[in-house]
This record gives C-alpha cells, structure tokens and sequence, in this order.
C-alpha cells in the first residue's frame, strides 16, 4: 500500500527527473571511512578495506574536495587582486571572485540533494600548495609587469585544478544518472573554462610589457654604471686640474 501510494504521487515528474531521484538514493548510508591515512583527495577511503570503496565515494570525496578548493579561492583572490598592477588583470580576479562564491551556492545544491556532510570536511592540500605558491610571488616581486606574468601563471594553474576536478565531477555525475547534478557541475566547468582562456589573452599583453619593462630595466642600469663612469672621470679631471 505504502509502495503504491509513493508510485502515484512519483508518477507526475517526468521519467528521467524520477529516474534521477532514483539514482540519488544511492548516495543515503553512502558514508566514508572516518579513519584518515596518505595523502590526498581520496585519503578518507584509504583506510576502508577496498571492496567497500565505490564510484559514489570517489564523488563524495572529490565534491568536498573541490568545496575546500573553492573555499581557498575565495580567501585567496581579494590578495591576488590587491597585487596586480594591470587593471584588466585586476578586474578579472575580481570578477571571478564574484563568480567563484556563485560556484559554491551551486555546490551547496548539489551537497543539499545528495545529503553529503560539510561538517567533516579536510583541506585541500594541493590547492593550499597552489594558493601558497601566489603568496610567494606576490611577498617576492615588486608589482610591476613582470609579477603580474607570475601571478597568471599561478592563477592559470588553479584554473587547471578545478578544470581537472569539475570535468572529473561531471563525468561521474553522468555515469551515475545524475543528469541535473551534471548540469550545474559543467557551467562551473564552463566558467573555469572562460576564466583560463581569458587570463591567457591577457598574459599576451602583460608578458609582452613584462618583456619591456625587463629590457628597459636593464637599459637603464647600464645608463646608471656610464653615468656613475662619468661622474668619476669629472672627478678625476678636477682633482688633477686642482693643483
Ligand atoms: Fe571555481
Ligand atoms: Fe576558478
């Protein structure tokens, strides 16, 4: 009776919309080993004995993963941003940063209806690399053309990242029936996708003037050593017409 009762009230959604509920139950009382050990995005489920690991585990890990990444950006871009001497540049961190926190509210979507747990969440250690990698720049380089190269570089590698990790996310969302999850995982990919692209166009403009700005640096320091050869040859001149 109880079985029948919940066929009529499913029967009004459509057929892949109720197939696709059906497919999330997979995920209830799909809970991770707690026991941590190695490293890395999969570590959770190292200490389960193998056959207990599936593909949902995998998702699970690498969502919670790629929301610790996302969380590491968002603290992380406002600095980048505060160090870019191009405005373009500028303007694209801060943009994204704009886009990045939209990102999340699509993840917690995707948390909320596949009932996964935030509470438990690990860092995400390669994005703290990464993120620690763009600190080092901007801590070592004056602003200028040149630490704007660099920090595209570290930027562009971040994008990768999460290229990598929501192309991951929405073939497996696909392989699993989960067609909207899917949806929502491939605009972030999307995005992540554009922002890449976009950094690219701009580096052409900002290495060309990094180029530049290293050329004419060291220009002007041989200017500074002939000025500085000069300036000894007018005192030696003087000294020796002084007497
Ligand atoms: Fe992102
Ligand atoms: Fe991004």
């Amino acid at each position: 009776m109880k079985k029948q009762s919940m066929t009529k009230s499913n029967s009004t959604k459509p057929a892949a919309v109720q197939k696709e509920s059906e497919n999330e139950k997979n995920f209830t009382g799909n809970i991770t080993a707690s026991s941590k050990k190695g490293k890395g995005f999969l570590r959770s489920l190292f200490a389960a004995g193998e056959e207990k690991r599936t593909i949902h585990d995998i998702f699970i890990e690498l969502i919670k993963d790629t929301y610790n990444a996302e969380e590491q950006i968002i603290d992380a871009l406002p600095e980048m941003a505060e160090a870019a001497d191009n405005e373009e540049l500028q303007d694209a961190f801060y943009n994204h940063l704009e886009e990045t926190e939209r990102q999340v509210k699509r993840l917690d979507k995707i948390f909320n209806r596949l009932q996964i747990d935030k509470n438990d969440m690990e860092t995400c250690e390669a994005m703290e690399g990464l993120i620690e990698e763009g600190q080092d720049i901007i801590a070592n380089f004056k602003e200028g053309p040149v630490r704007d190269s660099a920090l595209i570089i570290g930027a562009q590698k971040i994008e990768h990242y999460e290229i990598a990790a929501y192309g991951s996310l929405r073939t497996l969302a696909e392989v699993m029936g989960l067609y909207q999850i899917a949806d929502l995982l491939d605009t972030t990919l999307e995005e992540e996708e554009m922002t890449d692209i976009m950094l690219t166009e701009i580096a052409e403009d900002i290495n060309d003037d990094a180029l530049y700005y290293a050329e004419r640096s060291e220009d002007e320091e041989e200017e500074d050593e002939g000025d500085e050869e000069d300036e000894e040859q007018d005192r030696q001149y003087e000294s020796s017409t002084r007497y």
